[in-house]
Formats: C-alpha cells, structure tokens, sequence
C-alpha cells in the first residue's frame, strides 16, 4: 500500500489516539496492541518501531513510514494509530490478514542507506512472519527488495523482483468501484455516465481513477497544486476540464467529489461549501476530526468510507503473498464494489453514518473469523 510522499504524517485523524491515562504522552501498553517493536541500530542509524494490533485474520501487513517525526512519542503515536487503521481496512478488505505498521524515525532522504534498510529488514524477519512489511511515505518498491534480501515478509516489491508493483492502479480501480456502488445505493444505478465528478489530486490514484472515469463518460473537473500533472492529464484527457484548486472544485456543481490527495478533506468548512452528494477518493484519514461523519450524513451527503474504497493498494499487495497475478489481485479489488454497497446499506438499516457502519463490520469479522482459532487443530 503505497502511500504518497505527501501525505500528512503524523496521522492526525486515524480512529483512536492511543495515550496514557496519566499523562498525555501516547502510550503502547495503554492501547490495544497484540505487540509494539522498538528496532536499534546503532551504527546504521536505524531506530525504528514496529506495532502489530491484531493478529486475529492472520500475519499483521501494513506499510513502512519513514519519516522526521519531532518526537519518539510522536513517531509511537502514529504507528500505534496507523496499525490499528490497517486491521480495520485488511479486515473489511475480506483479507486473511491481520493490521500492522512500522515507522522508521529520520529523514529518508538523509539517512537511508542500504545497511539502515538491511539492518531493519532483519528485524522484520526476527518476528518470523507475524508481521509483513510494505511501502508508505518515504518508502518505496525498490527499498523493499532491498529489506527482502534480509527478510521473508516483504511485500511491494518490484515486479522484477515477484513484486507487485504501483498499488495505485488497482487502489484507482477499488476507488472506482465504490463509486458505481455508491451510485447503486444513492441513484439506483451504477452508470457514472454525464455525472459531474470532480477529483482533487491526479498524482499517481487521482490519473488512473481519472482514465476510469474518462472511459465511462463522466464529466471529470480536476485540481492539483502540482499544474504539470493537470496539464499532462489534459492532454491525455482533453474532454477533462480542471479549477484553480480544492476550494474552488468542492464549490463546483459537482454529482460526485473525489478526494485523493492529503488527509483531512472533509471539515468543518469543505463539507458545508461541498455540493456533490457522493463523496468517494483514494486519500487516507478524509474525515478530519471525530462528528464530521454526522454532519455530512446531516447534508444528506453519501460518504464512502476512505478505507473502504481505497484497499486496492493492500489487495494488489497482499496478492504477493501467493506469487503475484494481476488478473487475480484485479478479481478481488472488484469486490469493494459489494463491500461498499455492504456498508452504505447497513449504514442506512441500523441509522448511523458510513464510517460507523465500516467499523462495526471490520469489528464484526475480526471477531467472528479471529474465534476460529479457538477450535484447536493438530499440527502435521
Ligand atoms: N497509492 C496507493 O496505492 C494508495 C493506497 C491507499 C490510499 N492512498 C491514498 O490516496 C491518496 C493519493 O495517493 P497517491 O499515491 O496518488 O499520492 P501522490 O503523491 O502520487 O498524489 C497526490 C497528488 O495530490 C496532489 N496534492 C497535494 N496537495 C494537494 C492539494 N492541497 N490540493 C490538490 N492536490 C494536491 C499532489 O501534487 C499529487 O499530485 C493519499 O491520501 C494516499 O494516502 C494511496
């Protein structure tokens, strides 16, 4: 699940913030966390931590953010959230997987050297496979071939190396497909044809969602504060038209709105401007703070929940695990669009928001898969 350079580290708006009773510092044994790893090597400069929250599904797979955190406490409190965040998107993604995370503190562009990624690969490894790793801020495919030479559990590896390469494309195709079943739910209809979709961000998602689009007949208005990413769309898209940024597309008469750059999208503010009546993008942690999903439920605004719609990245990962075929990662990323049906029908029989509903099925599915385990079986 490769996660963009840009998004908004530390995690600000994951589902809980995991602190001490007694002070405000974040704390692991006040969270509910299986295990949290701290990862030190001295001479390559690695200090890392690595947090597994539930093995309930199966191997804990999540990505590895390197990042400047400020703080030691800074850097446990976003692993701890992030990891949490990744066994309710594996669970309700329908993988046999369980949620987990690593964060390497420094600056990668200063500091990532072959032994620092070599030394934490081993203590991947030390974990024997309760835990996968993967790419995410400051990380990437090659930096994971390099900690495969050290460890097992790698995936996001290239495709040279049996990797499964840029999860953005099947993240774009799963973010479409919340989109078609969003449409069933909110139209009764699936077909985004003539609908006005606009998409803020067409960096590596944002285009391939918008070729989706494009392809069935949407009208697609896009922004993005990188102008040569808008002026290259456009010239591969030039039904597609684009505004000067993110405030003047959610005031756009809009039929849908497509968030996939930074976290935060939806607050106090855009939700009130917004006119689309779906919201449904690829960027993480859209909900800004905790009551915003009311809101939007409020403004009679359809939200397909951000980890919902955007597990494609983790399925066309995790589909390494089996030796990587697109076709098969593809057949599974089809299944968001019955997930997010799913959710937005059991959001509307049980009278909460969305985002709730995706929480109690992920919740539901850990519990009731995770208790299998109790029924002993022989080893061979
Ligand atoms: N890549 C994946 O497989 C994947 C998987 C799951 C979730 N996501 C999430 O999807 C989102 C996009 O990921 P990506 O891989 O396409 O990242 P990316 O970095 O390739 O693209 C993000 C784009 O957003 C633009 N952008 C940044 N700030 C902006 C702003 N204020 N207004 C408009 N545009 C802005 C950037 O210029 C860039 O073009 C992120 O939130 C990421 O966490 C990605």
């Amino acid at each position: 699940m490769e996660v963009p350079t840009n998004a908004p580290p530390p995690s600000t708006t994951e589902s809980t913030t995991v602190t001490d009773s007694s002070s405000n510092a974040p704390s692991a044994f006040g969270s509910r966390h299986e295990q949290v790893v701290f990862c030190h090597d001295e001479a390559s400069g690695l200090k890392a931590i690595i947090a597994i929250y539930s093995t309930a599904l199966g191997p804990a797979l999540g990505g590895t953010r390197f990042y400047p955190y400020a703080s030691e406490q800074d850097a446990l409190t976003d692993v701890l959230n992030l990891s949490q965040g990744m066994a309710y998107k594996n669970a309700l993604a329908g993988l046999d997987l369980g949620g987990g995370k690593a964060v390497i503190i420094g600056d990668p562009t200063k500091i990532k050297t072959e032994a620092l990624l070599r030394a934490y690969g081993r203590f991947v490894q030390t974990l024997g496979g309760r835990y996968y790793t993967a790419c995410d801020v400051g990380t990437f495919s090659p930096d994971m071939d390099i900690i495969a030479r050290e460890s097992d559990f790698v995936t996001g590896r290239t495709v040279e190396h049996g990797g499964a390469g840029d999860s953005s494309v099947l993240t774009a195709f799963g973010v479409y497909q919340g989109m078609r079943a969003s449409a069933q739910h909110l139209w009764g209809d699936t077909s985004l044809a003539g609908k006005r979709v606009g998409v803020a961000g067409v960096g590596k998602v944002g285009k391939h969602l918008v070729g989706h689009l494009v392809e069935e007949d949407a009208q697609v208005v896009v922004t993005d504060v990188n102008a040569d990413a808008v002026a290259a769309l456009r010239q591969t898209y030039p039904s597609i038209t684009s505004v000067v940024d993110t405030d003047a597309l959610i005031r756009e008469p809009l039929d849908i709105y497509a968030p996939c750059a930074l976290g935060g999208a939806l607050n106090d503010e855009s939700i009130e401007a917004l006119t689309a009546t779906i919201v449904c993008g690829a960027a993480n942690n859209q909900l800004a703070h905790e009551g915003i999903e009311k809101r939007l439920d409020e403004r009679g605004i359809t939200y397909a929940p951000d980890y919902c719609v955007n597990s494609g990245g983790v399925i066309q990962v995790a589909d390494e695990l089996e030796g990587f075929e697109f076709d098969r990662a593809k057949m599974r990323a089809t299944t968001i669009f019955d997930t997010t049906l799913g959710v937005l029908e059991r959001a509307k029989s049980e009278g909460v928001p969305p985002s709730i509903a995706a929480d109690r099925m992920a919740e539901q599915r850990m519990r009731e898969v995770g208790r299998l385990r109790s029924v002993w079986l022989p080893t061979s």
